[in-house]
């Protein structure tokens, strides 16, 4: 009895631990964000990254720039789409922070794909490959880079931010 019980809490306990990633990833992959992007980082650093990964996004999804007309992607360097670029980039700050703190990290993906449901055009198939442009993008900024590490991590945060959206 107290064996099944056992086992039943060492079960349930790994599922709550691997809902985004395991904590040992998720350490890495907070330590080596912080490096990246940090307080001390300055707001021109961070729309820099921001605008590396929405060039590369572009660049693989050309259909893609239209879902951005509203904030003025015609002209990438003005001050609506650079405005953008922060939001995004703001919010996966914050999800990337809450990695060890995984009721936080399920209120925000919740939050943002409550965001994400509204505006037509956006689909699962997009996040997939925003996750392959995170890990190309940042394999390029973040030192001991580890492509499977961030993928633990980044995937399982791009899937419940847009788990009911089209395919
Ligand atoms: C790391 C992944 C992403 C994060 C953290 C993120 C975050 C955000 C945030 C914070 C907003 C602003 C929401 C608001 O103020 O209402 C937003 C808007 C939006 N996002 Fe995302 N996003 C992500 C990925 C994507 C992807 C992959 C697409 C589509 C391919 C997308 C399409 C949009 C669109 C169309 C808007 C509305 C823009 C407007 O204001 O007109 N997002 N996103």
């Amino acid at each position: 009895m107290h064996f099944q019980l056992l086992v039943v809490l060492a079960l349930t306990g790994g599922a709550l631990a691997t809902k985004f990633c395991s904590k040992g990833d998720a350490a890495i992959v907070m330590e080596q964000w912080s490096a990246l992007y940090n307080q001390d980082a300055s707001g021109m650093t961070k729309l820099l990254i921001g605008r590396q990964i929405f060039d590369s996004l572009f660049d693989r999804v050309p259909a893609a720039v239209g879902l951005f007309n509203r904030v003025n992607v015609a002209d990438r360097n003005s001050g609506g789409f650079s405005a953008h670029i922060m939001r995004v980039i703001g919010g996966l700050d914050i999800s990337i922070n809450s990695l060890g703190a995984q009721c936080t990290l399920s209120s925000i993906t919740s939050h943002l794909l409550a965001q994400h449901v509204v505006r037509d055009g956006v689909t699962k198939g997009g996040f997939a490959m925003m996750g392959e442009v995170l890990v190309s993008s940042l394999e390029q900024l973040v030192e001991d880079f580890n492509p499977d590490v961030w993928r633990n991590c980044l995937m399982p945060i791009l899937n419940a931010m847009s788990k009911d959206l089209p395919a």
